[in-house]
């Protein structure tokens, strides 16, 4: 599993060089999902000798208090990365919060400075962890990606909108449909690569691909008890050439690819504190 992979490369890398990466995570109030993902990552840190921190604040924290807790991460020397679990509770703009890390800790990628960089195809931006393993995932296919159409669903900020940069800087030709798209199925049909992030359960059915489209699943969403992706998996798999699975697909990459951010992110503070 590509996952994995991923994950003992930068277990070896981290006894290699002697490093001592740390992640900071910023969770605040108690939805059940960002509660679940958080577990997730402190786990899969640790596994690989990467220590990560979790700083739970109750939901009824001041923006102050979160502004405050962030400064303190970024002027921490042990702190090599910083994430803040979106979603954050509505009267903590989110914006403004993610604009205080240090862009060189943003090992989310979500601040403006690391945005502009993947906008402008600069190598050395931090790229989001969720279009990073899609990208990752794609490559994993074989599938030559310059020329091809990918329709991307949803434009968050989170997936959407840094994949279709990434796709872009692929020379992949990118469109990206929403809410208010007319004839979304239209569009997808036309698509060589399908990403799917929108969280709308099962929404992308058979008839929305073509046959032998690479089909990715970005969707975790909870239908009837059971998690699904946004892509009816049984409908879509028979035709597409390659589709990613919900659970275990596109999630587990998700978080391969935050350490390797904070990996990396370790060794350029290094650097530049020699
Ligand atoms: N919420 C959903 N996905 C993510 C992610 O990749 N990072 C953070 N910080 N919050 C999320």
């Amino acid at each position: 599993m590509l996952a994995l992979e991923v994950r003992e490369k930068l277990r070896q890398e981290i006894k290699q060089k002697g490093l001592k990466p740390r992640l900071a995570v910023v969770l605040v109030g108690d939805n059940e999902a960002s509660q679940i993902y958080v577990r997730n990552k402190r786990k899969a840190a640790e596994d690989i000798e990467l220590e990560c921190e979790v700083h739970h604040l109750p939901a009824e924290s001041t923006f102050e208090q979160v502004a405050d807790l962030v400064k303190s991460l970024n002027a921490n020397p042990k702190v090599n990365g910083i994430i803040v679990q979106m979603p954050l509770p509505q009267h903590l703009h989110s914006d403004k919060i993610l604009r205080l890390i240090d862009e060189r800790k943003d090992v989310d990628g979500f601040g403006l400075h690391n945005a502009g960089l993947l906008m402008q195809n600069q190598p050395s931006a931090m790229v989001a962890a969720t279009p990073k393993g899609v990208l990752e995932m794609l490559r994993s296919t074989g599938i030559q990606l310059a020329g091809k159409h990918a329709v991307i669903i949803g434009r968050s900020n989170i997936v959407g909108r840094p994949l279709a940069a990434l796709l872009l800087n692929q020379d992949c030709t990118v469109t990206v449909v929403h809410t208010l798209t007319k004839n979304i199925a239209e569009i997808t049909k036309q698509a060589d690569i399908v990403v799917a992030a929108c969280g709308c359960p099962k929404l992308v059915k058979a008839s929305w691909v073509k046959d032998g489209a690479v089909v990715i699943d970005v969707g975790i969403n909870r239908l009837d008890n059971h998690l699904c992706g946004d892509v009816d998996f049984d409908e879509v798999a028979p035709k597409a050439a390659f589709i990613s699975p919900v659970p275990g697909g596109v999630g587990p990459m998700t978080i391969a690819m935050l350490l390797e951010n904070t990996v990396e992110a370790c060794e350029q503070q290094m650097k530049g504190a020699k």
